[in-house]
């Protein structure tokens, strides 16, 4: 069985292949470009990604979209969080978190999976704070800005860790599931 990961960034590519090993997928990367709808929602932007994607006659494949949810910023970024993070970046964020003392916030990911015709949307969440600086030299994005556990940032702790506890890891294990059903349901 064969799924394209349709990204324009091969490190998803390997997370996946990680996951699903001794499942009888192979991930390919795939880079197809599609439109991503203006939404305040990640799942609705997958949804209609996925279905741009099938317009085109592209089946068997994986997308996803993540972004960090802040509380009192009415769930800023959101949404537009790669857009945030290359202009305001971690910097703007804690700007704007100055003086807020309820520092909660979630990182949410979305993946959609078309196999054998059938669409699984799954999300995964992680929920933690926004630290009062940025700390630590790991990972990408908002991690060194955001805390799990309340005492060390994302950037600070080894990926293994972090992908164990983070809102992708947390989505690929549901979607990891629900293939593992798929499949054993379609065997004869
Ligand atoms: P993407 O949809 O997975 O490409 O994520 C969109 C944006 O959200 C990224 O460009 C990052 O700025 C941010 N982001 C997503 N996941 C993470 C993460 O695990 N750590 C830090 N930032 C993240």
């Amino acid at each position: 069985m064969r799924l394209s990961v349709i990204t324009s960034n091969p490190g998803k590519v390997r997370e996946y292949e990680r996951y699903f090993e001794g499942l009888g997928v192979e991930m390919v990367h795939a880079k197809i470009p599609y439109d991503e709808v203006q939404s305040s929602e990640l799942e609705e932007v997958v949804r209609k990604g996925m279905d741009e994607l099938k317009k085109k006659g592209i089946s068997d494949f994986i997308i996803d979209d993540s972004g960090l949810f802040i509380d009192q910023l009415g769930g800023f970024p959101g949404v537009w969080s790669a857009y945030v993070q290359k202009t305001i970046g971690n910097d703007g964020i804690l700007k704007l978190m100055d003086g807020v003392s309820d520092r909660s916030a979630v990182f949410k990911c979305c993946i959609g999976c078309n196999l054998r015709g059938k669409d699984t949307v799954v999300i995964g969440t992680c929920c933690g704070v926004i630290l009062k600086e940025g700390r630590g030299t790991e990972g990408f994005g908002y991690d060194p800005i955001f805390s799990h556990d309340r005492i060390r940032s994302f950037a600070e702790i080894p990926l293994d860790e972090k992908n164990m506890v983070s809102h992708r890891g947390n989505a690929i294990g549901l979607l990891r599931e629900e293939m593992i059903h798929q499949i054993s349901k379609d065997k004869p």
